[in-house]
């Protein structure tokens, strides 16, 4: 299979999805983009993934705010560093962050790629879409290289981050507005898709257990992800951007219906929200209406297990 581009704000589940990608698909670069948390953090985050589980592909830095609204992170549910962990051992080395300072900016990188495509490309994104709106506005001529761009965003019901918006569509609607507008082949996993995946104590138990080098690692991961759940009262966590993963390397498993998507970018209370009308006659998007939730579920904690 020919390899992906993943843009990511870099949280738990983002790297959960890398992991699930990077076991099935080559990963040809990545950019990072505020979410999150902001860039700077991100950026660590990504270093420091990058040298606890050997990735070595090309690591490029995107843009620290968003299009044109303030930036805003994920920090008030997630924490400082957006990536909550069960018990006290740090998740990477000391040092594991130094080679943050030497990620290049990932436009002409990401153009490249797309120039160099003898096939339609697939990118992940798995944050708020301001690096691919970005493309849009300075390579419109690349966008027909992108034969799918999968994203974990939006929310055709209730959001997470206000009641109307999920939070990637909320930090930056208006990249979202902008891919939208230019006919970009954009496949999503929205909230109420991602919510009916999900992971729980067990799965954290049986991690914990498994023989994979970094499995107690990620047991620690996925043991604070999941805490994001178990201190608001629910008995489970929602595996957000491994199931955009999962659309991508296993588009079996999913059904996507044409749709028209808008996004309001001005409503004082509905700012972010993908208004989504699955009858109209002009679609303009993709948005995954079922899904084999136990087959992505399985997949997922697999890769992790392993990695
Ligand atoms: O709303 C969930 C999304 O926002 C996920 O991609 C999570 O990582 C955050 O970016
Ligand atoms: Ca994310």
């Amino acid at each position: 299979m020919a390899g992906i581009w993943i843009d990511t704000d870099m949280g738990s589940d983002d790297a959960f999805a890398v992991i699930l990608a990077a076991r099935h698909v080559p990963i040809d670069g990545m950019s990072l983009v505020a979410g999150n948390a902001p860039l700077a953090q991100v950026t660590r985050n990504a270093a420091g993934f990058a040298g606890l589980l050997g990735w070595d592909f090309p690591i490029l830095a995107g843009v620290a705010r968003p299009i044109l609204g303030p930036l805003e992170t994920a920090q008030r549910i997630l924490g400082d560093s957006a990536l909550p962990l069960r018990g006290e051992a740090p998740l990477f080395e000391a040092d594991a962050c130094a080679g943050a300072a030497s990620f290049g900016p990932f436009l002409p990188s990401l153009s490249a790629w797309l120039e160099a495509a003898d096939e339609p490309r697939s990118i992940l994104a798995l944050g708020p879409l301001t690096n691919l709106a970005i493309l849009a506005l300075a390579r419109p001529d690349l966008l027909d290289r992108i034969g799918r761009l999968v994203w974990m965003g939006g929310a055709v019901g209730r959001g997470n981050h206000t009641p109307s918006a999920e939070f990637n569509a909320f930090a930056d609607p208006e990249a979202v507005q902008i891919l939208l507008d230019r006919g970009v082949a954009l496949h999503i996993l929205d909230l109420d898709a991602c919510r009916r995946v999900l992971i729980d104590e067990a799965d954290v138990t049986a991690l914990a257990a498994a023989e994979g080098r970094n499995s107690v690692a990620m047991a620690q991961l996925l043991g604070g992800y999941l805490d994001i759940a178990l201190t608001r009262g629910r008995p489970a966590m929602a595996l957000y951007d491994p199931v955009a993963a999962a659309a991508l390397i296993a588009p079996e498993l999913f059904t996507f219906t044409p749709a028209r998507i808008q996004v309001e970018c001005s409503g004082a209370l509905t700012r972010g929200r993908t208004v989504t009308d699955f009858t109209s006659p002009r679609p303009n998007g993709w948005v995954a209406t079922d899904l084999d939730a136990p087959a992505i579920r399985e997949r997922c904690l697999s890769a992790l297990a392993q990695v």
